[in-house]
């Protein structure tokens, strides 16, 4: 950890609530103005994908369980309610509860509880139909990985399916390539790299699964997007700005030595994207299979 001399100011910092869940590497804040990012963007991302929850070959039935893990506002889930019976069990675990729904907004068969996807309760082996975990890419470790999808195997019961979602690569112009380089080096300061997308398809076929189906998502950033081109590049800014604070705690990294310096490549970054047709990012969801 970065001593306090180190550290620069931040005047937002009083502003964002960090999770202290014990021993995480999260760089984002768990907030309600995350909160309402993460429902904004659950939205966008359903609309890149034929406004689609599920991609796991499967019909839920009122049977089956489903489970979200790193559910954050549980915005999938509560959608997810929506389009299927209202017996199937639905479970939300996360390490932060300060931005579960509150129960009054959702379903009796939606359950929500404070659990890291590396230590899933003993009683959730070989239990549920289908497995959910989107975006944790800003907060495991590579051996946490490697315990999450073990974990994640372990409590899908046979015949049932996992679906990741991660972020995979955004082009850069120059002022993306510096920001590359202080995020690589925030992610090796927390022990988190930003590349798990180059070995979910392993840790996925190395816990056991089959039938590994892979669907990519390229996003466009920026105006020359159009409205959906804005709408991505507003969701992503404010992912970096969220990670404002570690940053600066940090002390810059060497790439930003005040807030008005990092405040200013999140603007150049946004100007980037908006004046460099083809600037985009892309996601990645991958469904298997835990055999029968
Ligand atoms: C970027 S948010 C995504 C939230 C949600 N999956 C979505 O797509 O809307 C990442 C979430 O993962 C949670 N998280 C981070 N580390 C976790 C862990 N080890 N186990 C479970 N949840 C975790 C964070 O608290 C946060 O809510």
């Amino acid at each position: 950890m970065t001593s306090v001399e180190t550290s620069l100011p931040i005047l937002e910092q009083t502003t964002r609530y960090y999770t202290d869940f014990p021993e995480t590497s999260y760089v984002l804040p768990s907030d309600e103005k995350e909160r309402k990012r993460l429902v904004f963007q659950h939205y966008l991302m359903k609309r890149g994908f034929d406004q689609r929850n599920v991609h796991a070959p499967i019909i839920l039935k009122s049977s089956d369980k489903v489970l979200e893990t790193g559910t954050g506002s549980g915005v999938w889930l509560l959608d997810l309610a929506t389009e299927i019976p209202n017996d199937v069990e639905m479970q939300g675990t996360d390490i932060e509860s300060k931005i579960f729904p509150v129960p009054e907004t959702y379903p009796n068969n939606i359950q929500f509880s404070v659990h890291s996807v590396t230590s899933l309760p003993r009683a959730w082996t070989d239990r549920f139909t289908l497995v959910h975990q989107r975006l944790l890419v800003a907060s495991l470790q590579d051996a946490q990985w490697h315990k999450a999808i073990n974990e994640i195997y372990r409590v899908i019961a046979p015949g049932g399916w996992v679906q990741l979602f991660e972020a995979s690569e955004w082009p850069a112009g120059p002022v993306s390539t510096k920001h590359r380089a202080l995020l690589t080096a925030l992610g090796r300061q927390r022990g988190i790299t930003w590349d798990c997308h180059k070995y979910i398809p392993r840790m996925l076929v190395d816990a056991g699964f089959v039938d590994l189906k892979v669907v990519p998502m390229e996003t466009p950033l920026g105006k020359w997007g159009g409205e959906y081109g804005v709408a991505h590049r507003k969701n992503l800014i404010e992912v970096w700005r969220g990670m404002k604070a570690p940053i600066l705690k940090a002390g810059g990294f060497g790439f930003v030595n005040s807030e008005q310096e990092f405040d200013q490549l999140m603007a150049d970054l946004e100007t980037e994207w908006d004046d460099t047709p083809g600037s985009a990012f892309t996601y990645i969801t991958w469904c298997a299979q835990k055999p029968l």
